[in-house]
């Protein structure tokens, strides 16, 4: 039943004006099951139960093979759908398009799912999307994503400011290397959960608006872009759904100094670290693409071989935009069903 009022306020949320939505927000608060509030206990417990009956055992069960990325049949939408409602995440596999370099591949997928807004960040190219690949010198050398190199556990944009959070992000593989590039995939809702077990006391340090600073990145003694101070989790008080910013880098990162945040920091550290079958693993072959509500991901190092089919190339979007039909409504809905 909580889960159905909470359900009510997320309808109302969306017709109320800036002075009603303080309200809603203290209605999301006491309802959602991302909360602490003693009275959204049994919303967390009942959410809970039935995240844990529904997240996939193994990464084959978020594969979803597409015949043609610029036409999806309904069936091919609702199984990229349900992956996204049990894992905020699904990898599709285009069965017949040979021409996997051809970006509108991306651009069509991103409107299909509701990702309409692309963040034209540092790097990308003038279509806003990124080609991730290995490039020497330019202003892009030393940034690890284009290079080789291991790419450590985070979520896309964690240095961006609030109001420009990365909510959803398109991966498409065009060509992956010779060897290694693997990804491992961590619904940040079973971080949640997992982080919840352990002690409470966690989620509230992560929930601190002051708890995680990226300092400003300062190029030649030209500030790119400023300090950015937020929240580990928040929620979104626009969808009701668990947002997560986070960067397990150790330098040019700046953790509030009390013990329960380094406590739980330390809790994700060995979380990440950890063989649980929670997390997802899986390689990107060429037509396949993660779709992802920013989940937390990491990449192997990998080696480029001698043939440009041989030299990873994936295209890269990130949106402000969540996935369309995963608001916590749908959720809610997909619950009760
Ligand atoms: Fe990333």
């Amino acid at each position: 039943m909580i889960v159905g009022v909470f359900y009510c306020c997320m309808k109302r949320l969306q017709y109320l004006d800036g002075y009603n939505l303080s309200l809603s927000t203290l209605m999301v608060k006491k309802h959602s099951p991302f909360s602490l509030l003693p009275e959204a206990e049994t919303a967390y417990q009942n959410w809970r139960s039935w995240k844990l009956s529904v997240y996939p055992k193994q990464a084959s069960e978020i594969l979803v093979a597409i015949n043609d990325p610029f036409s999806l049949s309904s069936e091919e939408r609702d199984l990229i759908n349900q992956c996204f409602l049990r894992a905020n995440m699904a990898v599709y596999t285009i069965n017949n398009v040979s021409d996997f370099a051809n970006k509108k591949i991306v651009q069509t997928l991103g409107k299909e799912f509701g990702l309409l807004r692309l963040d034209n960040n540092l790097g990308a190219d003038d279509d806003s999307i990124t080609s991730l690949q290995v490039i020497a010198g330019g202003q892009k050398q030393g940034y690890i994503p284009y290079s080789d190199k291991k790419l450590s556990w985070h979520t896309d944009g964690y240095y961006n400011h609030a109001q420009e959070q990365i909510r959803g992000i398109i991966l498409h593989c065009v060509n992956p290397a010779a060897e290694g590039g693997e990804n491992a995939l961590l619904d940040h809702e079973m971080m949640y959960i997992h982080l919840r077990d352990l002690d409470p006391a966690y989620i509230s340090a992560l929930m601190k608006p002051e708890v995680l600073t990226i300092p400003a990145n300062v190029e030649n003694g030209t500030e790119i872009r400023g300090a950015q101070t937020g929240p580990v989790f928040s929620i979104d008080t626009e969808t009701g759904a668990l947002h997560m910013r986070y960067s397990a880098r150790k330098r040019n990162i700046i953790w509030t100094d009390d013990a329960v945040t380094t406590a739980a920091v330390s809790a994700i550290d060995d979380f990440l670290a950890s063989d649980s079958p929670w997390i997802l693993r899986h390689r990107l072959e060429p037509g396949q693409g993660l779709v992802c509500n920013n989940v937390l991901h990491n990449r192997t190092s990998f080696k480029n071989g001698a043939g440009s089919e041989h030299q990873r190339l994936i295209y890269r979007g990130r949106y402000y935009d969540r996935l369309a039909g995963t608001y916590f409504n749908d959720t809610a809905k997909a619950m009760s069903s």
